[in-house]
């Protein structure tokens, strides 16, 4: 089997290139024309002949990368953009790429992949992992049913199976049918805007962030009594003379014990 690049590389060599416009599409451009911001770090992966590139560019837009995994479309783009900065244009496997953007642009780059859960899902996860802080995701996604041929691209997806791959990581700014596609695709896809949702300090999911374990010992205790503790975890310090001291003492050098009051603690404030 020849790998990603061999595949996309063979399409671009017998010019089996039909899911390029040859211009900006419209959606894309009517989104650009909004943004102020010229210097704003913009990936567009899987750019192929990356024709909204060149728009940007043109625009004067100064922090655009293009990405491919075929080295056939970024040459030609060099050529037909020599002042392009060199450093923007990746010849990349886009799953390897680090990096981080402000915006990143989708346009048939997903429809491209093969349409295994695992892939889409991560296709999710390395957006995200892309963008800075409050980084967009925008683009157009097709809105079609998947076929049983996993050769025929562009493969469909529909809105609820994208939000579900995009909605953990992503907060829905837009995501409805375009409204202004070019007309050979008007109807068949979906205009999104996703923000990246940050992800929360790990402490914050904690419930026991911030609580002593005195307090929690204490606590439980004023609530269901040493009898009850006792039947609970069985150490010891809660079955004889149990007093908050000598379990503290013993609890802060028992690990497994510690564990079992503090789960005993979560469930209490469930
Ligand atoms: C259907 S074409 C779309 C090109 C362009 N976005 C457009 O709208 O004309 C898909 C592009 O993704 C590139 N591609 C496919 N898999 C890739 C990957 N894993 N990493 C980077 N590029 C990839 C292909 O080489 C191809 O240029």
């Amino acid at each position: 089997m020849s790998s990603d690049k061999d595949y996309w590389t063979q399409r671009y060599k017998d010019d089996l290139t039909g899911w390029d416009i040859g211009v900006v599409s419209t959606p894309l451009k009517t989104y650009f024309d909004q943004l102020t911001d010229k210097n704003m770090r913009i990936l567009i992966p899987g750019a192929g002949n990356a024709h909204e590139a060149t728009y940007l560019h043109k625009q004067g837009f100064t922090n655009v990368s293009i990405l491919d995994i075929s080295p056939i479309p970024l040459n030609k783009f060099k050529n037909k953009n020599p002042d392009f900065a060199e450093e923007h244009l990746i010849e990349k496997d886009f799953f390897k790429h680090k990096g981080t953007y402000d915006l990143i642009i989708e346009q048939t780059f997903f429809c491209s992949i093969v349409p295994q859960r695992m892939n889409r899902v991560k296709y999710a996860t390395k957006m995200a992992s892309l963008l800075s802080h409050n980084g967009k995701l925008v683009g157009l996604w097709f809105d079609f049913p998947l076929t049983d041929d996993p050769e025929k691209r562009p493969f469909g997806g529909s809105l609820k199976e994208y939000k579900n791959y995009l909605s953990p990581l992503f907060n829905i700014l837009t995501f409805e049918k375009s409204y202004n596609s070019i007309p050979q695709r008007e109807g068949k896809e979906l205009f999104g805007i996703f923000s990246k949702k940050e992800s929360k300090p790990k402490q914050a999911n904690n419930p026991l962030h911030g609580i002593t374990l005195k307090t929690i010992l204490e606590e439980l205790v004023a609530k269901y009594g040493w009898e009850y503790m006792d039947q609970k975890v069985r150490i010891n310090c809660f079955a004889v003379n149990p007093t908050i001291n000598s379990s503290l003492k013993f609890l802060r050098k028992t690990p497994w014990a510690r564990e079992k009051v503090e789960q005993l603690y979560i469930r209490s404030i469930k």
